[in-house]
């Protein structure tokens, strides 16, 4: 086990609880790798301060208070070197909000906006949920490098005088890479010299596994590419919070703020009290516990990796997992129509990777976000999957 001093190995029972992940299959002897949240406990600080919180009792509508929003504010400085003026702040209960809204503000009904897939499926849908269009042009994956690439030609290509914004995701879920100043540059040149928004989804930025990759935010290349960017995050994936529904969004100019907030008036939730506390206490008092958090990910990540080489053949891991917990796997040697449905049947629930774009059968996803004993339980099952295959 990899050892921290915090206890990662030992979860709370998550059955029968609120849990997305663990509901879709109640009833059923299958470990759910899907969904994007860790088993673990969130910080004690965290804990400690929504306990604090909750003894207060009275849970009236909520604003961010000023030492909530200089965690923010501070934590960005302290580990991106990124000044960030308070003023550009838009608080909002999630991520996929964001990108909805950031659709719907910054394009019209019938226009368009990039993403790089495979990509996390709201990338594609936000901009379908309300008539915009969404066009994505695929990574490539360099296979000697074992790298995905970004594809600059079939970029350029994708562009028309209706493309209106870029949805970036980085570090990237699914395929874990974390982009270089270089991509980001030329990123940031691309989206200046076609007039598009940036929308630069950062959520997963706490979580870089290779200490040699720094995370670099998209608002700190500069001021023209700040000035066209909106900056989307949150304390959700680090620290496992996303069912407390506190999310950011930085957008340092003021006329594409404006545009925002408007966009969001009446249908976008309030964060509640409890997602501010837990955004404070995280960004303050979390720091050993992400570390830790990160040590043990990175074992889990090692292990697998080592696991799936051995034991797994047909299932290939064909770039280093350098962000995230999530890792993925292409499956296509198995020669399975259904991969999902068929890990499910050997007792593993993964995502299905035709949701992130990829052709069917060929990719799934799993969550390695959960005790090492969870994961090692969920190989052997899969070991089993191949075998019977
Ligand atoms: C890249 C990315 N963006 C957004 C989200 C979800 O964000 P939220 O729960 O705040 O809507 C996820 C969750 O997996 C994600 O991976």
């Amino acid at each position: 086990m990899t050892r921290t001093s915090f206890d990662f190995d030992t979860c709370p029972e998550r059955r029968a609880t609120d849990s997305q992940k663990w509901q879709k299959y109640a009833g059923k002897d299958i470990l759910p790798l899907w969904v994007a949240d860790m088993d673990f406990q969130s910080p004690p600080a965290v804990m400690a301060a929504i306990r604090e919180r909750a003894e207060h009792g009275v849970f009236g509508y909520a604003r961010p208070v000023p030492s909530q929003i200089e965690a923010v504010v501070d934590m960005l400085f302290a580990r991106y070197g990124w000044s960030v003026d308070p003023s550009w702040l838009v608080w909002l209960p999630g991520l996929v909000v964001g990108l909805n809204v950031t659709a719907q503000a910054v394009a019209e009904a019938g226009e368009e906006v990039l993403c790089l897939t495979p990509v996390y499926p709201p990338f594609m849908s936000a901009p379908k949920n309300s008539g915009r269009v969404s066009r994505p042009v695929p990574l490539v994956l360099d296979r000697a490098a074992r790298r995905w690439e970004i594809d600059w030609e079939a970029l350029e290509k994708a562009v028309t005088p209706k493309t209106k914004a870029f949805f970036l995701c980085n570090p990237h879920n699914p395929v874990a890479r974390v982009f270089t100043r270089g991509e980001l540059e030329r990123i940031g040149e691309f989206c200046i010299r076609h007039q598009l928004t940036l929308c630069s989804d950062e959520i997963h930025a706490d979580l870089v596994l290779e200490s040699t990759l720094p995370h670099i935010p998209t608002g700190t290349l500069g001021e023209e590419v700040a000035r066209r960017t909106i900056t989307l995050l949150a304390p959700s994936k680090t620290y496992n919070v996303p069912g407390l529904g506190c999310a950011l969004a930085i957008i340092p100019d003021a006329a594409l703020r404006r545009r925002f907030v408007q966009t969001t008036a009446g249908i976008v939730a309030e964060v509640n009290v409890f997602g501010y506390v837990a955004c404070e206490a995280a960004f303050r008092h979390g720091e050993s516990w992400r570390q830790g958090v990160l040590t043990y990910l990175r074992g889990n990540r090692d292990f697998f990796i080592e696991y799936v080489a051995k034991y797994l053949p047909g299932v290939s891991i064909e770039a280093p997992i350098e962000a995230t917990y999530l890792a993925w796997m292409n499956v296509k040697a198995l020669g399975l129509k259904d991969p999902i449905g068929h890990f499910e049947g050997h007792g593993v629930g993964l995502s299905e990777g035709r949701f992130f774009g990829a052709e069917p059968g060929e990719y799934v996803r799993l969550n390695f976000g959960c005790p090492r004993s969870t994961l090692e339980s969920a190989l052997v099952r899969m070991r089993q999957g191949v075998e019977a295959r």
